[in-house]
């Protein structure tokens, strides 16, 4: 099995992250993480990539003047890489056009709502106030429409009348984790 290299964009938590190292840890698994990058030196998810031995890249965003020269730099910090794929994983940060249009249909992103409904932010709270019967998770390319690329595999997920915020929050992650990787699979190998 060819374990292609790919590189994942973190700036929080990183269960995903931890989600996706385990899948790599598999012989059958098509991938292997070369680098870990995160915007946010304070990140929790850095300390899991270390844990795991991954290299790890933090570039602070308030020392560029704007989102284009800052990801020219992260092309610049990438290269020696030769990434196949680019996972963001709770990446807070809006990619700009110039890095998009370096990574074509290589970078993907999971977002915590079926899309195309529940573009954005506070997913879950939203789904609440508006009354749905189910959630889920999508994994998709990106392109320049936040949160509005090409759907690559999704996961449903009940809501039941005592679901809260936090409950619903929970199982799906609990899904995130699983399709995160299975989605990294089908690109990789199709
Ligand atoms: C996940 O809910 C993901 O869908 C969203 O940000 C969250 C990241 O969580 N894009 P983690 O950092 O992977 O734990």
């Amino acid at each position: 099995m060819i374990k292609y290299p790919i590189g994942i964009f973190i700036s929080g938590r990183g269960s995903n992250l931890n989600s996706i190292i385990k899948s790599c840890k598999e012989v059958e698994f098509p991938a292997e993480i070369k680098v870990v990058f995160s915007n946010n030196i304070n990140a929790p998810g850095i300390i899991i990539a270390k844990e795991n031995n991954l290299e790890v890249i933090t570039l602070d965003s308030d020392k560029f003047k704007s989102t284009e020269e800052y990801d020219e730099k992260i092309i610049k910090l990438l290269k020696p890489y030769n990434l196949k794929l680019i996972c963001l994983a709770g990446y807070m940060k809006i990619l700009s056009k110039k890095l998009i249009d370096h990574f074509p249909n290589k970078i993907l992103n999971i977002h915590p709502s079926l899309l195309p409904k529940y573009k954005g932010l506070n997913t879950h709270r939203r789904v609440l106030e508006n009354n749905e019967i189910k959630t889920g998770c999508t994994v998709h390319y990106v392109n320049q429409e936040m949160d509005g690329g090409e759907i690559i595999l999704q996961r449903e997920v009940k809501i039941s009348a005592e679901d809260t915020e936090s409950s619903i929050s929970k199982k799906v992650l609990k899904e995130e984790h699983i399709i995160y990787s299975e989605a990294i699979k089908l690109v990789l190998t199709k």
